[in-house]
């Protein structure tokens, strides 16, 4: 059963104060006491009160101290919140006329620091629901000085929807997705042909799609409905899966992946052009 729109905006996810981790009792918010006053907000954008599946479950998580500071002291600078109610302007969220690519889901946000640290010249657009990990994230992006990571909180699908402009991203990343495995649950897979309609009109041609995933039937399912998809085409010549490429560092879920002996499938398929903008002669 889905939970209740209170239980998620009263969700008993718990910061615990420096104190705690010395052993005195933890800290529990009063009911609707805001968790970080300056920090993401609860469900911004009230996806739940959306007549949607949703990709994600919320998940009742510890925050550590370490991870409420930075998100305290960093959130006003860095996050975002999906509030579902403006159009942003890249431009001006990063400072600086980068070209910009969406990873949805960085969980605990390792490797999306590690790309971003290795590719400076592009910013990443990271969104995920998992409060940890977007504390460790924004500590992760301070630590290294990385000034090209915002971190967005809220439903990937309303931040595409309705706050992202047509064609305004270089590239979409989707690594390591719930899998889903039930399957009456399959209709919560991420990767799935109305997704991809989406997707495609945010994406600028060119840009890459990068998906992976140690789950193999999510897998051929990915392959299927993006090699369908008429806005897409694999940029592997053979049309399959691409072996892990060099820029893609390893991830926390495919780490546990690998350790149960799972088998992890790359796909790279590209944002074709808009059928209006084939040069003449085409
Ligand atoms: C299985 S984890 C993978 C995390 C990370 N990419 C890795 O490989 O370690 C999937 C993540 O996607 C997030 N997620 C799923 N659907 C989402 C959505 N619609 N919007 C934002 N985040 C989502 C979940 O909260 C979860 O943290």
């Amino acid at each position: 059963m889905d939970p209740t729109v209170s239980d998620f905006l009263d969700s008993t996810e718990e910061t615990r104060p420096a104190s705690a981790e010395d052993g005195s009792p933890r800290h529990h918010r009063a009911k609707g006491e805001p968790r970080f006053p300056d920090g993401p907000q609860a469900d911004p954008a009230g996806s739940h009160f959306e007549r949607r599946i949703r990709s994600f479950q919320p998940r009742r998580s510890r925050v550590t101290t370490g991870q409420a500071d930075a998100l305290q002291r960093l959130w006003p600078k860095w996050g975002l919140d999906i509030d579902g109610r403006r159009t942003l302007d890249l431009a001006e969220l990063f400072g600086a006329d980068l070209p910009v690519v969406l990873e949805i889901g960085f969980g605990m946000g390792e490797a999306t620091a590690q790309m971003a640290a290795d590719d400076q010249g592009t910013g990443i657009l990271a969104v995920d629901v998992h409060t940890p990990g977007q504390g460790n994230l924004l500590n992760l992006a301070e630590r290294n000085s990385l000034t090209n990571i915002r971190v967005a909180n809220g439903d990937a699908i309303i931040l595409l929807r309705e706050m992202l402009p047509p064609d305004s991203l270089n590239g979409l990343r989707v690594f390591f997705p719930d899998p889903w495995p039930k399957k009456r649950h399959h209709k919560r897979r991420l990767i799935q042909p109305e997704f991809l309609d989406l997707a495609a009109t945010r994406l600028a041609p060119g840009a890459l799609v990068h998906c992976a995933t140690d789950w193999e039937p999510y897998a051929e399912q990915m392959l299927e409905v993006l090699s369908a998809h008429p806005a897409f085409e694999n940029t592997l010549p053979d049309g399959g899966f691409a072996p892990r490429p060099e820029f893609r560092p390893l991830t926390r879920f495919e780490g546990q992946g690998l350790d149960k002996g799972h088998v992890v499938n790359d796909l790279l398929f590209r944002r074709v052009q808009h059928r209006d903008q084939h040069t003449p002669g085409d």
